[in-house]
């Protein structure tokens, strides 16, 4: 075998809710930000909507049966937070609580690991008119939010994650605008990005008291080994680095915001209120690591808020989103994590590749750059784990082809096809290929 994996490693596979539910108006699910940019002209590129998506709300069985199939032992899903707070706060609407709980149950039942994400970016709309993640109030709505689930699913659920990417909820969602909700400022970005720390630090005691001592609590970043494009760019890296990486790092796991991007940042530095940073920096089980690409950047000038620019390399073979197949940087990115910070174990949470996959004349998806991509990746993953990482579990992104936030349908991340029209799944090859990793616990050599 080329990679065996030490015994009881996680094999899992990843969705979230908006990507993947529809039923965005059903059983008394309030609006969500996503519900109402997506219905904004101009904000997903094929002018789609997360209204139907795969229509896992209703076809969820089926689902839970291919996960079975495929073998898989976890299954990585986010709850629609309006589904069970319709107004984000105070009401509870128990159909939504029922759909998870059934899920759950359903998952357990088949021996799949049910790990949880609470935020997967759908934010409920009345929580946004209030001016979202950048009131404060909404961390502590977090919390309650944390609270009405664990109550309900924490006799059963045993691993948890607070957040799903912090750094694009702020960035993208509140700094470039190119997600939910659509604004663009770097001042409220930062003040976001604090405030999601707070709710993911508040959530994690909430959860520990809920859940019961044996469930773990994360939550999960996406991080990316930062490479300057050449020597005159090494300080855009560190500073890019800063950006990316290190400034939720940081406060997680060394308690304080790193001291040159605070510098850097003058004025558009967060409000911090004392006692925010213990908070946030409270002890964590796990954390999830989301990796598809290394970031090549160079200095630019002009480019705010931290003059560097990701730039392409010659030669380097990219996906269908643009981003470089860099396996390697698993394996730096791991390592490095044990080397400046103390690290609780580590779970890969996302990776994965989007290609434009067709159905062939023999029924089948042939999907080899894909295969190709995660095998490449998973071994990344083992030669980090022969030197001694903690790495307990690796997620593909994703069960199935879905909604890709502002990209619509047009990206297909799946290792199950789905046809949208009549929402048939196929397995491709490449989930043919990860079956039998998760069997064999490893990679064979073919
Ligand atoms: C990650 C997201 C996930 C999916 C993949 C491709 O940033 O967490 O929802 O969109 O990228």
């Amino acid at each position: 075998m080329a990679a065996k994996f030490p015994d009881g490693f996680i094999w899992g596979i990843a969705t979230s809710s908006y990507q993947i539910e529809g039923a965005w108006n059903e059983d008394g699910k309030g609006l969500s930000i996503w519900d109402v940019f997506s219905h904004t002209k101009g904000r997903i590129i094929d002018g789609s909507t997360g209204d139907v998506a795969c229509d896992h709300y209703h076809r969820w069985m089926e689902d839970v049966e291919l996960m079975k199939d495929l073998g898989v032992s976890a299954y990585r899903f986010s709850i629609a937070w309006a589904r069970i707070l319709p107004d984000g706060k105070g009401k509870v609407n128990e159909k939504g609580l029922e759909f998870y709980s059934r899920l759950v149950d359903a998952l357990l039942e088949r021996g799949i690991r049910p790990f949880i994400t609470l935020y997967h970016w759908d934010l409920p709309q009345s929580l946004q008119d209030i001016g979202g993640w950048a009131n404060r109030d909404v961390a502590f709505y977090f919390a309650e939010f944390a609270s009405v689930v664990a109550k309900r699913l924490g006799d059963r659920v045993k691993h948890w994650i607070t957040h799903n990417e912090p750094w694009v909820v702020a960035w993208i969602g509140y700094g470039f605008g190119h997600h939910a909700p659509g604004i663009q400022n770097h001042k409220v970005a930062l003040q976001v990005a604090h405030h999601l720390l707070l709710s993911h630090g508040l959530a994690v005691e909430v959860l520990r008291d809920l859940c019961g001592g044996e469930a773990e609590v994360g939550i999960t970043l996406n991080l990316s080994p930062v490479h300057p494009a050449s020597e005159a760019d090494i300080a855009a890296a560190k500073r890019y680095d800063g950006f990316l990486n290190r400034w939720f790092l940081d406060p997680i796991f060394v308690g304080s915001y790193p001291t040159d991007m605070l510098e850097l940042y003058g004025e558009l530095a967060p409000d911090i209120y004392a006692g925010d940073m213990a908070i946030i920096g409270r002890r964590i089980d796990f954390l999830g690591v989301n990796y598809y690409s290394r970031s090549v950047v160079a200095h630019d000038e002009d480019l705010k808020p931290v003059k560097a620019k990701g730039v392409k390399v010659e030669g380097a073979e990219y996906t269908e989103m643009g981003w470089e197949v860099y396996p390697d940087g698993l394996y730096e990115l791991l390592i490095r994590l044990r080397e400046e910070y103390r690290m609780p174990k580590i779970y890969i949470t996302e990776n994965g590749a989007a290609y434009p996959d067709e159905v062939s004349p023999d029924g089948r998806v042939h999907d080899e750059k894909r295969t190709n991509y995660l095998r490449k990746h998973i071994l990344s993953a083992h030669r980090a784990i022969c030197e001694g990482v903690n790495l307990a579990g690796y997620f593909v992104w994703s069960l199935m082809d879905n909604f890709e936030w502002a990209y619509g349908y047009t990206k297909r991340f799946g290792i199950v096809f789905v046809d949208f029209e009549s929402q048939k799944r196929i397995v491709k090859d490449s989930g043919l290929w990860y079956s039998k990793v998760v069997q064999a616990n490893g990679v064979i050599e073919e």
